[in-house]
């Protein structure tokens, strides 16, 4: 069929209800794909929108189905099992916003660095964001692309390094800048400030980076007066307020933004609105996003960055593990060969109860158990569920959104081995990429 009448075929269906038009943009050409934008009327992105969203959430929703029948087969436990599908699947959406609004987006290394999945993910996305040496040299030599580092201080054996691996170094305070600006200017990378954006929704202290007396980003006040000094260097201007949240937030977010350093925008190059936003939740409200992105080009003329790590591999992971044993303290608490301390510390630094595939809250289903970890810790607990069958050793349980914020963050603690990484390859095939042993272990310790 020929490029026109593709786009023709796209625009007259986009009305209609039928989700495979989603698959169907999905595979024009990015020239082909900009047509249709630039053709469609309001009422008809929306629709595209809509469409592109539903398609998505039906491809999660018989993930569940995949995942619980690789867990019943021969899969060693514990594992991280990762679905690459699903992964491009929040890709498509992201290379959606970006077809929209002509941002670039970053993935954010922190959340999740499984670089066997890069392939996937460089397709769609312009690079990542790197917290430090490391991540940067990854993001440089395994994913490509921009590499845009922030960290809230460098240590002075490690910028030169950094600077070889980054197209941009961001900045916590005017005396980094005056430390490295120069080497960073002389090595051909772009600088870009922290600043603090004056408003944040974040309840949880722990993953609020605005909340009182933070050291990240520079605060308004110390902004105001020393920026003038630094005029012409900076390419760049960087904030990071939100965690889990939609598009209504980074609204109010970019409100106290503007009013704070909108004066300075239009002499520089780009602006960063960080990372946080949970775009591809099936309750995004996308168009907004879309909309905040446009109008703040178009009013300033510089380029939008956005650079998410959950977003990236939201729901397309899971942590499937065996019941090691079942003992009985008042209640029944099973004791699972993976462990929330270990292998999912944001459970407990959170804390959330991470869902179970097929389980209910307590009292919901007959037969309740406290489920936790393998470790000494008294609080290795995932939670407190219920289940329609009793559960017995050897049964298997599947932890889902497990491959962000997880893998990156794990520890061998207690000596207990860290879970296999295998992934779920388009056409279904499942390949064990990681196993971990002692030598993993004994290797940190000295
Ligand atoms: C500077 C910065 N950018 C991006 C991110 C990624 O955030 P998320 O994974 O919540 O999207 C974080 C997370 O802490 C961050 O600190």
């Amino acid at each position: 069929m020929s490029a026109d009448r593709k786009i023709e075929e796209i625009i007259k269906a986009i009305s209609g209800k039928d989700i495979a038009i989603a698959d169907k943009y999905h595979t024009l050409s990015g020239n082909e794909r900009k047509k249709v934008i630039e053709t469609l009327k309001p009422k008809g992105l929306k629709s595209l929108t809509n469409l592109i969203k539903k398609a998505k959430k039906r491809s999660f929703e018989l993930a569940n189905k995949r995942f619980i029948s690789i867990a019943e087969g021969k899969l060693q436990t514990p594992v991280y099992l990762i679905d690459e599908t699903l992964i491009e699947e929040n890709m498509r959406i992201l290379k959606y916003v970006k077809d929209r609004t002509g941002c670039r987006i970053l993935h954010a290394l922190k959340a999740y660095a499984s670089f066997t999945t890069f392939p996937v993910m460089k397709k769609y996305l312009d690079g990542v964001c790197a917290s430090g040496l490391n991540e940067a040299r990854l993001g440089y030599e395994e994913f490509g692309g921009k590499v845009h580092t922030f960290g809230a201080a460098y240590r002075e054996d490690e910028i030169r390094q950094i600077l070889k691996y980054s197209k941009a170094i961001i900045f916590n305070s005017f005396y980094q800048l005056q430390e490295y600006g120069e080497k960073t200017k002389k090595g051909n990378v772009e600088i870009g400030l922290r600043v603090n954006p004056g408003h944040a929704e974040v309840t949880n202290r722990m993953y609020n980076p605005c909340a009182p007396y933070s050291r990240l980003g520079i605060i308004n006040e110390v902004f105001k007066e020393e920026f003038p000094k630094y005029r012409g260097m900076v390419d760049g201007l960087h904030f990071h307020a939100m965690c889990e949240q939609n598009s209504d937030v980074l609204e109010r977010i970019l409100n106290s933004f503007e009013r704070l350093y909108g004066e300075y925008i239009k002499e520089l190059k780009w602006v960063n609105f960080g990372g946080g936003h949970h775009i591809t939740r099936d309750d995004y409200n996308l168009e907004l996003l879309i909309k905040l992105i446009n109008t703040f080009k178009k009013k300033y003329k510089v380029e939008v960055y956005l650079e998410p790590g959950e977003a990236s591999v939201l729901n397309a992971g899971v942590l499937i593990s065996s019941v090691l044993d079942i003992v009985k303290n008042k209640m029944e608490i099973a004791i699972l060969d993976t462990s929330a301390e270990a292998h999912m510390p944001d459970v407990l630094l959170m804390p959330y109860r991470p869902c179970i595939i097929d389980s209910g809250k307590p009292g919901e289903k007959k037969y309740a158990y406290r489920i936790a970890g393998p470790t000494c810790l008294a609080g290795d607990i995932m939670g407190d569920y219920s289940f329609d069958k009793p559960l017995k050793r050897g049964d298997k349980l599947i932890f889902t959104d497990m491959a962000l914020y997880t893998i990156v963050k794990n520890t061998t603690f207690n000596g207990i081995n860290l879970p296999d990484i295998a992934v779920i390859r388009d056409g279904g095939k499942v390949e064990l990429v990681r196993r971990f042993s002692y030598k993993d272990y004994r290797n940190r310790q000295s």
